[in-house]
């Protein structure tokens, strides 16, 4: 069995920042309500001409990566694009990505797991490694929230939540087996399916039904969150399945260096602190800044980290995240 561990780690948000002031102009909200419920103070959104997309945001976390690994962008072997927003219905956008960085036919699989999505394509990307199939993988989460949101009154449950951006990172093979991922832990409930989802348009009530209903109560084509139950959920599944990676591991909670939880709520990640005993030097947060960028949520944080200087070698780096599907997963990480 080879040894994953991630080389390199890059970043990417659009320049407009839409401030909690900014969504008072357009819907019933206020900044104080916003950052109350969740520590949101600001998020980027793609302006019209500004040239970003989901995968272009991606190409550009992707390039300070790749830089950063100090490796040939020819030699990746693998493109892993998590995301929620894909560019287009299909393809999806990891093609998007190889034809951009110019990477001669190699694979390129889209992973479908919203908040959770990173943790699943880094898992994914660590069996590849692990096998011998691969030696250098990409692994994208990038999210274009702001062209599915309904920026008005009746969608401010959701709309002031989500914000845009990409994370990335390079996952090399190792031959120190001390170092690098040391276990992934993926799971999902897809009873709760429907909690925190965008149903239509889909193959089942494509656009043309919609258009020819003219419902203007029809909400479908935004995304519905049913906030508590979300909430709920995000606090008990965070702890198992950080608790269960823990274990696998035969560590215990005092060892984690740093803990980079998906971005979802600043109150669920002050949960996960206080109830894992952790400082606040070893929770990084940056949803204040950036909203909940979904899959970009985890490699963002993760980068701004790094850069930070809050990820050292011999580090125990924890990621955790929850989300629609419902999925959920973990990363133990010794760096
Ligand atoms: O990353 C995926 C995972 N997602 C999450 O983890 C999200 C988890 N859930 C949450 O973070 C919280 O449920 C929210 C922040 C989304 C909402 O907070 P809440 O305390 O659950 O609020 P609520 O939905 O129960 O709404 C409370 C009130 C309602 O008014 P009434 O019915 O009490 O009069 C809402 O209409 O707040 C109202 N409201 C707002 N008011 C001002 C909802 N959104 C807003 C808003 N501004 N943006």
């Amino acid at each position: 069995m080879y040894q994953s561990r991630i080389a390199g780690l890059g970043m990417y948000v659009p320049e407009n920042v839409v401030t909690n002031e900014d969504l008072t102009k357009v819907m019933e909200t206020s900044h104080d309500w916003i950052v109350e419920r969740t520590g949101i103070h600001e998020r980027r959104h793609i302006e019209k001409g500004d040239g970003n997309t989901t995968a272009i945001m991606g190409v550009k976390a992707a390039k300070t990566a790749i830089e950063r690994a100090e490796i040939n962008k020819d030699d990746i072997d693998l493109i892993l694009f998590a995301t929620l927003s894909p560019d287009y219905y299909f393809p999806g956008s990891g093609v998007l990505v190889q034809e951009a960085l110019e990477i001669e036919n190699c694979p390129a699989m889209d992973i479908r797991n919203q908040c959770s999505g990173f943790i699943y394509a880094l898992s994914t990307a660590d069996q590849f490694i692990k096998t011998g199939m691969y030696n250098n993988i990409l692994v994208i989460g990038s999210e274009n929230h702001s062209g599915g949101l309904e920026m008005s009154t009746r969608g401010r449950g959701v709309s002031v939540i989500f914000g845009d951006g990409a994370g990335a990172a390079i996952l090399i093979r190792s031959d120190d087996s001390s170092r690098g991922i040391l276990s992934t832990h993926l799971h999902a409930q897809g009873e709760f399916a429907e909690e925190l989802s965008l149903i239509g348009p889909s193959t089942n009530r494509w656009v043309p039904e919609i258009i020819a209903a003219n419902d203007p109560e029809d909400t479908s084509y935004y995304p519905y969150m049913n906030g508590q139950l979300v909430f709920k959920n995000a606090v008990v599944r965070f702890s198992e399945v950080i608790m269960e990676g823990l274990k696998q591991n035969e560590l215990t909670q005092d060892q984690i260096d740093l803990l980079v939880p998906h971005q979802a709520n600043l109150r669920i990640s002050q949960f996960i602190q206080k109830k894992f005993g952790l400082t606040d030097d070893q929770v990084y947060n940056n949803i204040q800044r950036y909203g909940n960028t979904t899959a970009g949520s985890i490699p963002i944080a993760l980068t701004e980290a790094w850069q930070e200087g809050k990820v050292q070698p011999g580090d125990l780096v924890v990621l955790a995240a929850f989300g629609s599907g419902f999925t959920w997963g973990s990363a133990i990480i010794r760096w």
